[in-house]
């Protein structure tokens, strides 16, 4: 392919930002295209923002500029960026992502980062996130606490695949859990015993709610990490709950992101188990967090 073939002006940096602006107008606002073209230039050529700026009438090879072709072409196929360039931040952390794994929310980062903040003055010692998938959190949180015991558990072998390989990238120690976690109990012998922090982001999408959701969610993220049958929406809180009352610690917590639509209901779940909870919303006002205690 030749750059007339690419519909590239030309291979300078000032032309590729220009095509992008120009080919995915419509499709994403002008801000966030500016930020896919930061975030490629970052991952292709390992150029900062400050470079990106100030080298605007350099150009690149051809192979290099041949990867910003088919990057725009992915986009117009609402193909996510963090799957583009492989990875994404996640509370200091890096991690990498693919179609087997959900993209890290910011919602779940500030869930993280409350948790971080709520137990500054006593870090847990046993800290099991269930439905780790990329392993996001179980990370984070090992990487802040180096001295605890950090379990994630998931279903998926290639998701758990690549949460090791984020734990390893980020040289924290996880130990990682293949189990479904609607099935009965055995596998939950196999977690540490007594736990002082279940921490979990499971899926919680209705079904109903996918008319209301964005393509570069619904044709590329798993579906069986995001969404739960309308009829039994609060099937993985069921399953957390009942965790919880045979493995957390008598002073433990457990804190789960929630679908803001069933906040209360969500509650009501730990409380037919005996626990005491409350909702915190997120930074967009919704209801997004249950922190649950005995
Ligand atoms: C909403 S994603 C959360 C991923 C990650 N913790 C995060 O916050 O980005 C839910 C995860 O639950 C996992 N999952 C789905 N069904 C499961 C099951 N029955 N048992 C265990 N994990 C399950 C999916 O594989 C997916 O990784």
């Amino acid at each position: 392919m030749n750059t007339t073939e690419l519909r590239f002006a030309s291979n300078r940096v000032r032309d590729i930002e220009r095509y992008f602006l120009d080919t995915l107008e419509g499709l994403y606002p002008e801000g966030e295209v500016r930020m896919f073209v930061r975030m490629l230039f970052e991952a292709f050529l390992g150029w900062s923002h400050a470079e990106l700026l100030s080298r605007r009438d350099e150009t690149i090879n051809q192979s290099d500029l041949l990867r910003f072709h088919w990057a725009a072409e992915d986009l117009k196929r609402f193909r996510p960026i963090q799957h583009i360039v492989g990875s994404c931040e996640f509370c200091g952390c890096r991690i990498e992502v693919d179609e087997t794994t959900l993209i890290p929310r910011p919602e779940t980062e500030e869930m993280v980062t409350r948790i971080i903040d709520h137990f500054s003055n006593k870090a847990p010692r046993r800290i099991v996130d269930l439905c780790t998938g990329s392993g996001c959190i179980a990370i984070a949180l090992a990487k802040k606490w180096p001295e605890a015991e950090v379990w994630g558990v998931d279903v998926s072998e290639p998701a758990l695949q690549k949460a090791q390989k984020n734990a390893a990238g980020n040289h924290v120690k996880v130990q990682f859990l293949q189990a479904d976690i609607l099935k009965e109990a055995a596998w939950r012998e196999k977690l540490p015993y007594p736990v002082d922090l279940i921490v979990s982001n499971p899926p919680y999408v209705m079904e109903q709610e996918k008319r209301v959701m964005q393509r570069n969610v619904l044709d590329w993220e798993p579906a069986e990490a995001l969404f739960v049958p309308d009829n039994d929406a609060l099937v993985f809180y069921h399953a957390i709950a009942d965790t919880a009352a045979a493995c957390l610690s008598k002073e433990g917590n457990v804190v789960v992101e929630i679908n803001e639509q069933l906040g209360d209901e969500t509650l009501t779940v730990f409380r037919d188990l005996r626990f005491t909870g409350n909702i915190e919303k997120d930074f967009r006002g919704n209801a997004r967090m249950a922190w649950i205690k005995r």
